[in-house]
């Protein structure tokens, strides 16, 4: 192909060609002209961001995200989108962070869903807010090891006095646990070897204190699990597992100790937070809520 120069247009035209690329599913292109929009034009830095993370995981719902944007163009600057997830008027702390910036671009092809970087955030707080509490880390449901792989390069986990306990059966949710109206999504993303234990236990392999452990929750928790526990991502995709897991390890997390809940308010894993709220609720206990989908508990003491 012709090599195309672009040194006579203007900004505002470069906005323009690249979101025209993007709503004409051009997503490659579209992603190269964001990125080199994303070095010269400091006042629209989440307009900038936002459409290289959707040109980076395209789906079906990316016309839906790109209206969204449309509709939020008065607040051009502040304007969010992601699955399930619109914000504007708000601070995006995370675009103003480049090292977050960086690394979430480089692993976002780890998750079939554009724009994580709200939910992202959340874990790394949460990893921070852990870091003097005693114990390990754990993550139950790692899939291809996005989330911890982004926290852990993030927070520097490599020289952490701590051990990172993850969990995965590599083979998806098991069918005996499966909630109602998830049969399709455990077949269609985890199913037919769409990951393997060998492939993400490479993947951690650059750190000495990450454990990846292939094994069904709960009952491999008794076979391996940390004494304290100071941090866990909780990420199971299923009431059944993640209550068990709540029976087998809530006592050994930490005061101060952190539980994100990865899928608490999706309206598709409303089964996890009815168990959760009441699991809570019967400790005289509440999960904080949050528009990300996700729940937060912090242990007291
Ligand atoms: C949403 S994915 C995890 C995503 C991951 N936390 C990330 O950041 O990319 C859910 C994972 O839970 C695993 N899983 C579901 N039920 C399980 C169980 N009972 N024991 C172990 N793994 C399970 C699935 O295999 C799948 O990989």
């Amino acid at each position: 192909m012709t090599r195309l120069v672009f040194e006579d247009l203007t900004v505002e035209q470069m906005h323009g060609m690249a979101d025209g690329l993007l709503r004409a599913g051009q997503y490659d292109l579209a992603q190269k002209m964001y990125g080199a929009l994303q070095t010269v034009t400091e006042g629209r830095r989440a307009d900038v961001l936002v459409r290289k993370g959707i040109a980076a995981s395209p789906h079906k719902r990316t016309p839906m995200l790109l209206d969204v944007l449309d509709a939020l163009e008065a607040f051009r600057g502040t304007a969010y989108v992601s699955n399930g997830l619109a914000t504007w008027n708000k601070i995006l702390p995370f675009f103003y962070d480049p090292e977050f910036v960086a690394l979430a671009a480089r692993h976002a092809g780890l998750l079939p869903i554009p724009n994580w970087h709200w939910n992202l955030q959340t874990v790394a707080w949460a990893v921070r807010q852990a870091e003097h509490v005693p114990g390990d880390f754990v993550e139950l449901g790692v899939f291809r090891g996005h989330t911890t792989l982004f926290t852990a390069e993030y927070v520097g986990f490599g020289a952490w006095p701590k051990t990172w306990w993850l969990y995965d059966t590599f083979e998806g949710i098991p069918q005996d646990q499966l909630d109602a109206g998830w049969d399709k999504v455990n077949q269609g993303t985890y199913g037919g070897g769409a990951f393997s234990f060998e492939e993400v236990r490479d993947r951690f392999a650059g750190f000495g204190n990450i454990r990846v452990i292939k094994g069904r929750v709960p009952e491999i928790l008794t076979e391996a699990a940390p004494e304290r526990i100071a941090f866990l991502h909780m990420d199971l995709n299923n009431a059944t597992a993640e209550v068990a897991a709540l029976d087998a390890l809530f006592d050994r997390l930490s005061p101060g100790g952190v539980i994100v809940f990865d899928d608490y308010c999706w309206m598709a894993s409303r089964a996890q937070h009815e168990a959760e709220k009441a699991w809570f609720a019967a400790r005289g206990l509440e999960i904080l809520p949050l528009p990300t989908g996700q729940g937060v508990f912090v242990k007291g003491a």
